[in-house]
């Protein structure tokens, strides 16, 4: 079944350095099915979708380990199998030296639009990444990237609408 964000909320987690949750909010527990004890501590791939390309999660820890942020459309599986989509931006926590201590996603509900534009590109970049491995998945898409002409942060802040 798909799960549908409300208009207003806001999904959230904090993870430590290594990807392991340290925080969820309640709507965070109530969409993903899983109780806060079932999460924190645990790594965030627990709520990891198989039809998610690994070429977006590349993306998301390069950015977050240089300390720059993220817009992302990804889809979760909740605990009983379920399915919801987000728009997470998620971005890096540091002390005040600089150094990284965690992570922060704060995710809101994709708009229609978005959604249309991004299931078949991720279906197509999962597809190629089946026979080509992340390489192939990173190729899709830059080359939907450069047939529209825009960065990958454009793309994502001008699909959403
Ligand atoms: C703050 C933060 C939030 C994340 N949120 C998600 C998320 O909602 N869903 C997800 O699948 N991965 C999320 N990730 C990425 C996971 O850590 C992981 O890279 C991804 O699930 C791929 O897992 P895998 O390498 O085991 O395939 C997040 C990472 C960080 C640091």
């Amino acid at each position: 079944m798909i799960l549908e964000m409300k208009p207003d909320d806001f999904i959230i987690s904090k993870t430590d350095t290594k990807g392991r949750l340290t925080y969820v909010n309640k709507i965070f527990m109530t969409m993903a099915e899983y109780s806060e004890e079932e999460l924190l501590g645990k790594p965030h791939n627990i709520v990891r979708h198989p039809e998610m390309p690994k070429t977006v999660f590349k993306l998301l820890w390069s950015r977050i380990q240089n300390k720059e942020e993220i817009f992302a459309f990804v889809v979760n599986k909740t605990k009983k199998g379920n399915e919801y989509w987000v728009l997470a931006n998620v971005t890096t926590s540091v002390d005040e030296r600089g150094n990284i201590i965690g992570f922060y996603s704060v995710r809101r509900k994709p708009s229609d639009n978005a959604l249309n534009i991004i299931k078949p590109l991720y279906a197509k970049m999962l597809q190629a990444e089946r026979s080509g491995g992340i390489a192939a998945g990173e190729k899709v898409l830059n080359d939907a990237l450069f047939q529209e002409g825009v960065s990958y942060d454009e793309f994502i802040i001008a699909i959403q609408g």
